[in-house]
Formats: structure tokens, sequence, C-alpha cells
């Protein structure tokens, strides 16, 4: 595999012309991650649980979490009492010309998530999560939002193929009535500068979504710059899924027996608002939380659709359960167990960006933030009345619990999961590669503090960080310091390696996130096949994001 800036294989005179012309740099930062640094800064910032780094202590150092954990101060639910929320469909407004049109108005609710009071969200069209989308491959979508918030947002579909124009890229704001006019300088705070290129728009933006892709479940949430991390902790978050002949052609579990589950950890202060330390708790000028959340903001209440720990009752039969983590930087490791104490298989049969070639059957499945697990779960043979809690190995105490199933009834199952899912996952090949990039994903100081950079530079809109040409395949080489779950827009990926072992058995499949582990190393493969222009990759902790581990990628 070829280890340098400059193309070459038999796949790239072509373009080799073109690339001559483009500013390509090779990436390398040129000094290898050291384990000292990653220490220094690590227990310094209180980054690095017990464990942390060291890649000898493998089997322990994966079990924590990158972040600060808020703790609520109002009265919490017993476990598996509330019902499980299955967020509506949302009906399209017109389906004329071959195109489904919808319309979302973000609006501020107040909601009952937790029993005993009421919260404030930001939501679309009033629920968290915002209403599912169901689409058709190949069959475009329009999604008309209206904003109705106090303050600019911007919407990004996960996942999608979507035009550079419509992809939500993070200065493209929809100015809320009232909002100043962007000027030079407005977006000065934290480390950006002014974007030329942002197109906004006032109260209203329609995006284009082609969706000619693979049948999968995608998320919409907020990309606002600077401010991704509070807007989706608010609610701006929902699930949007794509189907196709492929997967319809198999018997998978449906229906009912289909369910979308969107996990994410929020906490609540004493007058029932998600708790959440921003600095500028109106969200509106200053960025970034206080130091002790500066890696990420955990909640102790984990909510399954916007409920906490719920209980959803089921057929003694397969069922499907499409998983999104939601969670700004709470990483997961789920394991559905009867209350004797059994270990039930999850038979993971997709990944980020849909249908694997092959099940594969795990008896835990960790899920960083941003992720899409496809698993089925089968109740066969438990009887009437017993309880299968899904829960998170990672977690203590309240955050063990995620939500429990109750077997209702036997009945009879005509799902079946076939040895062969698909084959028409991409397959390519290291000697297509022309290119090796590395990048580095690590904490750093700026002069307002702690700050998450992309190759020692925090994100900057108006510089490209990398340039590249539609068609290229390329090898990315990912180094992590502490837990970082890197998302690529617009593009799948396929793990190639970790620390330049195999990868793990859930790296199966087309990914669109990569979930780095401390000290970590992991080459992804990666097709830039789609559309040309402006798109980003950044890691999907959402507080590092907003602060800067984010970073320019330009087909051209
Ligand atoms: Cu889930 Cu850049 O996004
Ligand atoms: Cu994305
Ligand atoms: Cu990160």
């Amino acid at each position: 595999m070829p280890d340098q800036s400059t193309p070459r294989g038999p796949n790239t005179d072509s373009y080799g012309a073109e690339l001559s012309r483009t500013p390509l740099r090779d990436t390398a930062p040129g000094t290898e991650l050291t384990r000292r640094r990653v220490l220094g800064l690590g227990a310094a910032l209180g980054l690095v649980a017990a464990g942390g780094t060291n890649a000898a202590a493998a089997p322990s150092r994966h079990r924590d979490n990158t972040g600060g954990q808020l703790r609520s101060a109002v009265p919490l639910p017993e476990p598996y009492t509330v019902p499980l929320p299955v967020p509506p469909v949302l009906a399209p407004a017109d389906t004329s010309g071959g195109t489904d049109r919808y319309e979302i108005t973000q609006r501020q609710v107040t909601a009952r998530i937790l029993p005993e009071v009421t919260t404030t969200l930001w939501t679309y069209n009033g629920t968290y999560p915002g209403p599912t989308i169901e689409s058709r491959r190949g069959r475009p979508v329009t999604m008309r939002h209206r904003n109705e918030l106090p303050v600019p947002t911007v919407v990004h579909l996960h996942g999608g193929r979507t035009p550079a124009g419509s992809d939500g890229y993070p200065t493209d704001l929809v100015l809320p009535d009232g909002w100043p006019d962007p000027a030079p300088g407005r977006h000065g705070e934290a480390n950006m500068a002014h974007d030329p290129r942002a197109v906004t728009s006032r109260t209203t933006r329609e995006y284009t979504y082609p969706l000619d892709q693979r049948a999968a479940l995608l998320w919409y949430h907020d990309h606002r710059m600077d401010f991704t991390a509070p807007a989706i902790w608010r609610g701006l978050a929902g699930m949007h899924i794509v189907r196709d002949e492929v997967e319809d052609a198999l018997d998978l579990p449906g229906g009912e027996r289909e369910l979308a589950l969107m996990i994410a950890d929020r906490a609540f202060a004493d007058d029932g608002s998600l708790a959440y330390p921003a600095l500028d708790p109106e969200l509106r000028d200053r960025p970034g939380v206080t130091e002790p959340y500066a890696a990420g903001v955990l909640g102790d209440v984990i909510l399954v659709n916007g409920a906490p720990w719920p209980v959803h009752e089921v057929d003694a039969v397969r069922h499907r359960l499409r998983l999104v983590n939601a969670s700004n930087a709470r990483h997961y490791r789920l394991e559905a167990v009867t209350d004797d104490g059994h270990r039930l298989d999850l038979v993971q049969i997709g990944a980020d960006q849909g249908l694997l070639a092959t099940p594969v059957t795990l008896t835990d499945l960790p899920i960083a933030p941003a992720e899409r697990y496809d698993v089925v779960i089968d109740f066969a043979g438990l009887p009437p009345g017993s309880r299968v809690r899904l829960r998170n190995r990672l977690g203590s105490g309240r955050t063990r619990d995620v939500m429990a199933f109750r077997v209702a009834r036997a009945a009879s199952d005509p799902s079946t999961i076939p040895e062969v899912l698909c084959d028409d996952l991409p397959s390519w090949r290291r000697s297509q590669v022309t290119m090796l990039r590395r990048f580095t994903f690590r904490a750093g100081h700026t002069e307002q503090g702690v700050g998450w950079f992309v190759n020692g530079e925090p994100f900057d809109p108006t510089r490209t960080d990398v340039y590249t040409w539609r068609g290229a395949v390329e090898v990315w080489r990912l180094t992590a310091d502490v837990h970082h779950p890197v998302h690529l827009h617009q593009t799948g990926f396929q793990v190639l390696s970790r620390d330049g072992r195999a990868p793990l058995p859930h790296d199966a499949g087309l990914k669109d996130t990569v979930s780095l582990r401390p000290g970590e190393t992991a080459d992804i493969i990666v097709r830039f096949d789609v559309h040309r222009g402006r798109y980003l990759f950044h890691c999907h902790n959402a507080e590092h994001e907003d602060m800067g581990m984010m970073a320019n990628l330009e087909i051209v």
C-alpha cells in the first residue's frame, strides 16, 4: 500500500494531471502519539479514567467513557416502568412529481419525560425524538424546515449521501426571526473566522436528499457551528429509515417486530429542565462547556426514544432492533440478559450504512456516539411474563440499565435470518488505493482553554484540510488519544484494521462512524464516489466537535 502524498497505482493516470494542480499535502503529522503526551494531557484534564491509555492493558482500557457525568437533581423513575415510545412516522405533505415533500417546524415545547416534572425541549415538530422519516432508496425527499427556535439551526442527515448544498454545513444557518444578519466577525467567537461560503437563510430552508443509497437507518440532527452538542442535547434529533428491494427480499422481522431505538443519556436540573454545563446558557454567543465537562457531557438518565429506562411488550419471537446512539459522549456496551441470568445472542445484520454481507453473532455490542447497529434478538422459548433487560456493561449504577422487554405471549414467527444478507457491498482493494492519509484526534490547548484538534489544528471553516477527487479510493489512518468516534460525511467506509490487527467483529459492513478507543490507531478504506463539494469529517463526541475536532474535506 502506498504511503505517500502523490497518487500511484494502475488507476491514477486519468487524474494525475488534475492532482498536480491541486494543493494536496501529506497530512502525516510526523510524530507518533507519545504515551507521555497522552498521559500528561489526559491526566491534566481528567480525561483518562483508570487504566487510561496503557495499550498493554487492552482488555480493561476500553471500559471507560470519556467525559464528565452530570447528576440529576430530581426524583428518577424506577427502571422498566415507563412504556417505550415509538416516534410517529411523518406523512409527506406532498408526493407528486416523484418526490416526497416533508415539512418540519423546529420549536420549543414542554414535555413530560420524567413522571414528576416537565422539561423544556427543542424539537422537530414537537417531539423528541423528532418524527421518523421513511424513504425508499432512490426516491428523492425534500425537507422544508422552519426555525421557530430562539437561535440559528442547520439540519444534517447523518449517513445521507447528500449534495453539499443540503448537507447541513455548520455555517449554512437558518436564522430565526429577529436574529441579526451574519457579518464578518459575527462568528468570530472561539475558533472560527467568518465563512464566506456560508449560505444562510431566514426562518426556512429546504434540504434535498436524493437517497440513492443502500437501505439503512440514518438520523438527522442539528449541526450548528460551535453549538451542535447543546442543540442535540435539547432534543434536535430524529431517525430516517431508507428501505430498498434488497432488504425487502429478506424475511427479516418487520412491522411491530422491527423497532428503531434512539438511545441517549441526559441529566435533569431541579426545575425539570435538561441540565447542561454550557458557558452561555442561552446558546447565543459563547460556545463551550465548563471545564469538568470539556471531554464530553454524560448524563445519569438513559433515554430510549425519549423515555427513561422504558419497557416494551413483545411476542416470544425474533425482533429487529435498529439502534442509534444519539448520546453526545456516552459509549455503551449492550447485552440482553434474562432475569434468570441468561444472555441472549445479538445477531448483527447491519451497520451504519446498511446490511452486512453475513450475520455476526455477538454476546455484547459496543456502540459509540452516532453509530448505528441493526441486530436481531430472539425471544423464542421465553415464557410469558419473563423479562429481558438490555443492559450497558460500561455503565455503573443507573447507567447500567437501558431498557427492558416483557414477553407477553408465544406467537408464530415467519422471520428468518439468512446466511447471506446481501451481495451489494463495495469491494475496494488495497491495490486501488492512491493515498494514505494520517489524522490524529487529540486534545490540545487554545487561548480559550482546552480544545480538541484534528492533526493539531482546531476547525476553521475557511481552511481546506483535505482535497481529494471524486472516485478516489484512500486509506485513512486515524489515531486517538482518548475515545473519539470519527465520522465522515457523505461516504461510507470499511474498517481495515485496529492497531495493525484485524478489526473487531462488529466493525463489519459499511460504516460512516468508527469508534477509536484510547491510544488506538485504525485504518479505514473509503471511496469518495458520489458528490463533489465541501464536506466534513469530525469526532462525533459532540462536545469535541464543538470544541474544534472537525475538518474540511473538499471533493473536486
Ligand atoms: Cu452526525 Cu457531522 O454528523
Ligand atoms: Cu454526518
Ligand atoms: Cu472526540
